[in-house]
């Protein structure tokens, strides 16, 4: 959540700063703000309730200027999105900081320097390591030595960033359960928690590992273990895609995104299939060992990536012959459960930072796990590092809150997992080949797929004044339908829930009337007479129903009932076609009741806190 950029240059940096929070607002969108040490040497801060534009604007008035500043956008924990509340927070007018994370002793520390005679500004977790570090500059004399004795006394989660007045040059941070990287110019070095907020200025970068500290000048930096031993980190050139974050011809990243999907697979599948078979090299040369002891898959992840996990637990049982357990990361990270025997323990996640998938990972490497593999879309982060194997998503960047390419191409990379494993228990290479060419046929039945988009506008008005929605699937389908449900709710605030088909009447149903729309997901695949039968339930009690199927499904337009025929497909391949139609109606939905459908209300892209 939230988001952290610093430079410190010998040009003015106030612009890269707003730059990169624009380029990290998908993080974090409820309040934004800036601190500069200027020519003189005084400390000027800005900040404004709202989005980074509102910041922008104001900043073009205000005029800041300096060659050293901090920047931030949040997305509120310990207090209401406010002026007041939103970061850099000051001490004693001499040093600002910026925080990404939860403290989680606060209150105790708010109470120490209270006593201190510090005042407190704001409701924030973040205000008390400030002050914290200011009190520790009384002894140390230096920002350096300050910041590394004020972290030992914080518990929680933190990437911070913090200046000085008195050291006008300097930057100094710390990565301790948020991530934080260092940009490298000429003349000019940066600092930021994500590596995109960065990519105007530089393709170089230095990752701090768990516990590390940093300081940068215009012409150096430095890093320091959790120890405090000097440490030397390795300095990656990017040259990936990943600055290509604009929005081009669409109106939203999301609809963007969704477009993206039929050219992203293409790419993603190609040197990763061939005509008949995968190629496993993809999953780098540690993989074998791994694949050929693996019995059994525990999945961990949050949200549309658990829902991919679902998916793939139909596809490692049903078609690998593996037997394979999901769990939500929140719930798995805090339950005792018996590890069984040669378990490979899989993290899905788009951004690879969620603090619950992460904290599963560590756990899970204390609790006898075989070896850990992540699917992830960002090569650089903490999953991925910490990961013994890394299958990546290569989705490019998502920028819409809403998941959409980032989930299909989970399922893709789930599905070569599937196969790898299938391999060594006993799938055929008839069969493999069939999974084969249904990937290869993906990007241009997504495509057809993509073509309905006019006839889900239409559908999409029906939903507009609703409250309330239910999602249907069966078998595999059921987890597609769990990810319409999301989808609509989180960029619509209409409410929806999702059940695999025969669960409704053992409760459910009792909220069927004229007034609830009933969202089907109906490929014709060996559930759909039993869908059938659930969806007669429904319409005898005046449920609206609106169904995705395929021709042969042999569903009719009538009189509440309202179809879109999806391409047909082969099976294996269906939960990602459907998830497509899905998309575009939340998508429409959302747009026609005037939502922020790429940020929207109370939502973060990367949750980086519990
Ligand atoms: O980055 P991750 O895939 O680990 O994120 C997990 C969830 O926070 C994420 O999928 C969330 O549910 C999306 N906003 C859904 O569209």
């Amino acid at each position: 959540m939230c988001g952290i950029v610093g430079a410190t240059a010998r040009r003015e940096v106030t612009e890269i700063l707003i730059e990169g929070l624009r380029r990290l607002e998908y993080r974090g969108y409820d309040s934004a703000g800036i601190a500069v040490i200027d020519s003189h040497g005084d400390l000027n801060c800005l900040k404004r309730l709202g989005k980074v534009a509102v910041l922008s604007d104001s900043q073009q008035q205000e005029g800041l200027s300096g060659q050293t500043g901090i920047a931030h956008t949040r997305w509120a924990t310990h207090g209401q999105p406010s002026e007041e509340n939103a970061h850099p927070h000051l001490s004693s007018d001499r040093i600002a900081l910026v925080h990404n994370g939860i403290i989680e002793n606060h209150e105790a520390l708010r109470e120490e320097l209270s006593a201190k005679g510090y005042q407190f500004l704001s409701q924030t977790d973040t205000e008390t390591i400030v002050h914290l570090i200011h009190a520790e500059l009384a002894s140390t004399k230096d920002l350096s030595a300050a910041v590394k004795a004020a972290v030992k006394k914080l518990e929680g989660a933190f990437g911070l960033a913090v200046i000085d007045k008195q050291q006008p040059d300097k930057i100094f941070c710390a990565r301790s359960g948020s991530p934080l990287v260092i940009g490298l110019g000429i003349g000019e070095n940066f600092i930021a928690s994500d590596q995109l907020a960065l990519r105007q200025v530089t393709d170089r970068f230095v990752y701090l590992d768990e516990g590390d500290f940093a300081e940068i000048t215009p012409d150096s930096f430095s890093v320091w273990n959790r120890q405090g031993e000097p440490v030397s980190r390795e300095t990656l050139h990017l040259t990936d895609k990943t600055s290509t974050v604009e929005k081009g011809q669409y109106r939203h990243f999301m609809l963007k995104e969704i477009y993206e999907q039929p050219s992203v697979i293409k790419e993603v599948l190609q040197g990763r299939i061939g005509k008949k078979k995968i190629l496993e090299q993809v999953f780098g040369a540690e993989a074998k060992k791994i694949l050929d002891t693996t019995r059994r898959i525990q999945i961990v992840a949050c949200g549309t990536s658990y829902h991919a996990g679902m998916i793939a637990q139909y596809w490692l049982e049903g078609i690998a012959g593996v037997p394979c357990r999901v769990e939500v990361a929140s719930e798995f990270r805090y339950r005792k459960f018996v590890v069984q025997k040669d378990t490979l323990l899989v993290t899905i996640s788009q951004s690879g930072e969620t603090a619950d998938s992460l904290a599963a990972l560590r756990l899970a490497k204390t609790l006898g796990y075989a070896s850990t593999m992540t699917i992830c879309n960002v090569a650089q982060s903490s999953l991925v590092r910490e990961s013994d194997l890394a299958l990546m998503t290569e989705a490019g960047p998502e920028i819409g809150v809403a998941s959409t390419k980032a989930f299909t191409t989970q399922l893709v990379a789930l599905l070569l997992l599937t196969v790898a494993l299938g391999r060594r228990h006993g799938l055929s290479a008839e069969e493999e080949e069939k999974i084969v060419v249904g990937l290869n046929s993906l990007p241009e039945l997504l495509e057809e797929t993509l073509a309905l988009d006019k006839a889900i506008y239409k559908m999409s008005e029906a939903f507009v004044e609703k409250n309330h929605a239910l999602f249907l699937g069966r078998g595999v389908q059921w987890p597609v339908a769990m990810e319409g449900a999301l989808k609509l709710k989180e960029i619509s605030y209409i409410h929806a829930e999702s059940y695999p088909a025969g669960e409704l009447k053992h409760g459910p149903l009792a909220l069927v009337d004229d007034d609830m729309p009933i969202v089907a997901v109906a490929p014709g695949d060996k559930l759909l007479e039993k869908l059938k039968s659930n969806l007669e339930e429904v319409q005898a009690r005046g449920g609206q129903l609106f169904v995705f199927a395929n021709k042969a499904a042999g569903f009719k337009s009538d009189k509440g009932v309202h179809v879109i025929n999806v391409p047909d497909v082969p099976d294996v391949i269906a939960p990602i076609i459907y998830t497509i139609p899905l998309q575009l109606l939340s998508y429409h939905v959302a747009v026609l009741k005037g939502t922020d459908v790429d940020q929207p209300r109370n939502l973060a892209k990367s949750v980086t806190v519990e």
